[in-house]
């Protein structure tokens, strides 16, 4: 009993996160935050997105839109009714093989154009003409609201040669390679698809925030807070401008334990995205995986057990942030359930090692809450003029399915904001809102050219 009390212990006082981390974290995201809009080195980087218009609702015409983010890649055609209408979205998905990610640039593009031929053979009739919005989930630096150059690969993309090149160009002169007549005519961020997406049925909408395999978020900035040379030029009629945060960039140095600096010199971009290292699906699996193999945690375990996990869980992201959220779901007395998860993995655990197993998991998932909070407190301080209620528009497998996320996020605003103003924010799911968004941004950059449908 001795050990297993002390393995929770440690683990409890490792993924601690007391009131005080969180609000000094806070403080270095606003200074880090400022910085960045500033064009200064920031581990913030703040990206201008050439988004210069609210979305209304209005926004109107057919559209195609191309998602690329995760493990899947999606082609949608859909066609925007106006006053905050969409028509049947026409859809498919396809898995991005590994060799595409971690290829050329060419072959990763190539075979994004070979999926919108086919998705233009079996849903067009084999013709397509018309405005794509392309949502490209990675920080890209854009120099207008249809170009921007990749800045870095993350969520296991390794594409190297695609680093600096402008992303549009490179998918465009694919699409013309295979005789494809469309263009690409806006490049969003999935957080800022994610705000035109809630914004078109709810224009307030304050904030985009994603917590799926990665995390970031973005939100609307005025001008005259946007550096000179930023995308808002002297003179320039804009008043505001969305921008990428590119949060899961943030230093998280202060906060951080052992196993986080282990996961983080272990992956392909060490040093970067320790923010969202902390917070995303891609890599709470990995966090608990790392901190299970710690001597001081493994001995909180039954021999068997410890011995089970060194067997099943030996490859880097053997354990899926899914199961982690399968073992939190588990109600029943006996964690049957975990049980029957553990069996499937090859691994016996006594009724202790599955409630210590799902204590680790709430200590690991509970501080990505919190942190997850953090982030939405501070940007609301950069969003709202002043204190009021505020619509964040949020997508993400973690958010949506990862038990009790949302409410542990909550709790978190709650420390931060104090309960009458935390009261005033609602976090709003927006399934699937970046694909739809990047072609409401397509439909609004037709419409600042002069062009409407
Ligand atoms: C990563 C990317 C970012 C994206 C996020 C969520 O953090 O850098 O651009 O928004 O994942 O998909």
């Amino acid at each position: 009993m001795a050990a297993r009390d002390a393995a929770w212990e440690a683990l409890r006082d490792e993924f601690a996160l007391p009131p005080a981390s969180m609000e000094n974290l806070r403080q270095l995201f606003l200074t880090e935050a400022r910085a960045g809009l500033a064009g200064s080195d920031s581990s913030l980087r703040m990206l201008p997105t050439y988004l210069t218009r609210r979305v209304t609702g209005e926004e109107t015409g057919e559209y195609f839109a191309l998602d690329l983010g995760g493990t899947h890649f999606r082609v949608l055609q859909l066609r925007l009714e106006g006053g905050g209408r969409i028509g049947p979205v026409r859809q498919r998905q396809f898995k991005v093989p590994d060799a595409a990610k971690r290829g050329s640039g060419a072959e990763l593009f190539g075979f994004l154009a070979d999926c919108v031929s086919a998705f233009v053979a079996a849903e067009c009739g084999g013709e397509a003409a018309g405005d794509i919005g392309f949502t490209f989930s990675f920080p890209a630096a854009q120099t207008a609201i249809d170009a921007g150059t990749l800045v870095a690969w993350n969520k296991g993309f390794a594409a190297a040669d695609a680093i600096g090149a402008d992303v549009v160009a490179l998918l465009q002169a694919q699409l013309e390679a295979r005789g494809l007549k469309m263009r690409v005519t806006a490049l969003a961020n999935d957080t800022v698809g994610t705000m035109a997406a809630a914004a078109y049925s709810c224009p307030g909408t304050a904030m985009g925030v994603i917590f799926g395999t990665g995390t970031n978020a973005a939100y609307v900035e005025q001008a005259a807070k946007i550096g000179k040379g930023r995308g808002v030029e002297d003179g320039s009629r804009e008043t505001e401008m969305a921008i990428n945060t590119e949060w899961g960039n943030l230093d998280t140095a202060a906060v951080r334990n052992e196993h986080d600096a282990a996961v983080d010199a272990a992956s392909e971009n060490p040093g970067l995205q320790r923010f969202e290292k902390m917070v995303s699906g891609m890599y709470l699996g990995e966090l608990l995986r790392t901190a299970l193999a710690a001597p001081a945690v493994r001995a909180g375990f039954s021999r068997t057990c410890a011995a089970g996990f060194d067997a099943a869980f030996s490859e880097r992201f053997s354990l899926h942030t899914s199961t982690l959220a399968a073992i939190e779901a588990d109600a029943t007395p006996d964690l049957a359930e975990v049980a029957h998860l553990l069996a499937e993995a090859g691994v016996q655990g006594t009724l202790a090692d599955r409630s210590l197993l799902r204590d680790a998991c709430a200590a690991v998932s509970t501080r990505a809450a919190l942190l997850a909070a953090v982030g939405i407190a501070s940007l609301l301080e950069l969003a709202q003029s002043e204190p009021g209620p505020a619509t964040v528009a949020v997508d993400g497998t973690v958010f949506e399915r990862y038990p009790g996320f949302q409410a542990r996020m909550e709790g978190g605003l709650e420390m931060l904001l104090g309960p009458e103003r935390a009261r005033d924010v609602s976090l709003v799911l927006t399934k699937d809102g970046s694909g739809v968004g990047a072609a409401i941004i397509a439909a609004a950059a037709a419409q600042a050219r002069g062009e409407t449908q």
